[in-house]
């Protein structure tokens, strides 16, 4: 089986982040939600990845190379503009030829693993199958509606008003019949080719599409609160080490991880909390569920639930929560409020 990651689109909803880098690197648990990914499909034993890529190609194909590190075979494909998620799939008939794939959409985390799902469509291999997982409000997503054997009845894209509570999450397995599908539809009222209208295609023309139900832990990482969710979760699964140097005067409690070349100097960690290498964290509090990026500053910190970037700095801040602050940005404190801020940002502040 191949592997057809889906790392184009905007990330609009992701600004400021998405003007500077692709919503697929954004780091959970210091790894890009796009790693994650490659360790799900290396778990059910795939290789060959065919991943698209728009106008943010460059950062992707510098930090993922041709896949090797991460143990994949990755073959770039250009989609110049967003086109839809079936379009993806057209575009990308040479490289999957004739062969039975699975479609990730690299912004999703599904933390507890896909084996189990993958295990499922090998051996009963229908001609589609979708993960469905249960939410609150489908409306943001695909719908599925299943019938009690599992079998999908119908498939709608972003329904007002939703015909079940089970909304298809971003990892769909599909044999090549699909590729007839996706020629077949036209685009969307959002001008997209929706693979959604492509598998209802395969619905209506009565073949047999499955839908799975995922139990564990799914976000898709399309907005700033998705992230920082899926980083608590992660930390929540984390073991303690110290590869860095803590000295005596600082306290850790719970599950932290002091990576290599830190320092924790005369301050409070708590876990579960990651403190990157290279950082130096002095006399600060940090945690819990927080991930300190790559060669970051924190002196005087207050900080929790909060994710920061590679070479953020946090001088003389307190009371920092709920924050995501970007590679190389500072915050510091001054004699009255001075903000220099991105476009799309957004700060809040007690009144
Ligand atoms: O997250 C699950 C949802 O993903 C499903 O419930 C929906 O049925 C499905 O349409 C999709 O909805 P989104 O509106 O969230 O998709 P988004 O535009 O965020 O794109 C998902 C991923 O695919 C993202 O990593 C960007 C990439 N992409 C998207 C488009 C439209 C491409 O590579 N090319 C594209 O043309």
């Amino acid at each position: 089986m191949k592997a057809l990651v889906l790392a184009g689109g905007l990330g609009s909803r992701l600004r400021p982040f998405s003007h500077t880098m692709p919503k697929q690197l954004i780091p959970i648990a210091n790894k890009p939600v796009i790693e994650h990914v490659m360790d799900n499909l290396r778990a059910i034993g795939v290789r060959e990845v065919g991943m698209i890529v728009g106008n943010r190609r460059e950062e992707l194909e510098s930090k993922l190379g041709d896949g090797s590190a991460l143990g994949v075979d990755i073959t770039y494909i250009q989609q110049d503009e967003p086109l839809g998620l079936a379009h993806c799939v057209l575009i990308a008939r040479d490289f999957l030829a004739d062969d039975d794939f699975v479609m990730y959409l690299g912004d999703n985390m599904l933390i507890d693993g896909i084996e189990e799902i993958a295990d499922e469509f090998r051996t009963t291999r229908p001609t589609a199958q979708v993960v469905v997982h249960k939410v609150a409000d489908p409306r943001a997503f695909g719908v599925a509606e299943v019938d009690e054997n599992g079998r999908v009845r119908q498939l709608v894209e972003k329904p007002s008003e939703p015909r079940s509570d089970l909304a298809v999450i971003g990892v769909y397995f599909f044999t090549p019949a699909v590729h007839t599908a996706v020629e077949r539809i036209t685009p969307s009222a959002r001008g997209e080719l929706e693979i959604t209208d492509a598998i209802q295609w395969l619905v209506a023309e009565g073949m047999d599409v499955r839908a799975r139900i995922y139990s564990g832990f799914w976000k898709d990482t399309g907005r700033v609160e998705e992230v920082l969710d899926c980083n608590r979760e992660l930390l929540d699964r984390l073991t303690a080490t110290v590869r860095g140097e803590v000295d005596e005067q600082s306290q850790m409690v719970g599950a932290v991880v002091v990576e290599e070349g830190a320092r924790v100097l005369r301050s409070r960690i708590v876990g579960p909390a990651i403190i990157g290498a290279g950082s130096l964290v002095e006399d600060s509090t940090v945690g819990p569920h927080t991930t300190i990026g790559e060669d970051c500053l924190l002196r005087g910190a207050g900080i929790g639930y909060s994710i920061l970037l590679d070479g953020a700095s946090v001088d003389n801040v307190r009371g920092v929560h709920g924050s995501v602050i970007g590679r190389e940005a500072s915050v510091a404190s001054a004699e009255r409020n001075r903000l220099v801020v991105g476009d799309h940002s957004s700060i809040e502040v007690p009144a």
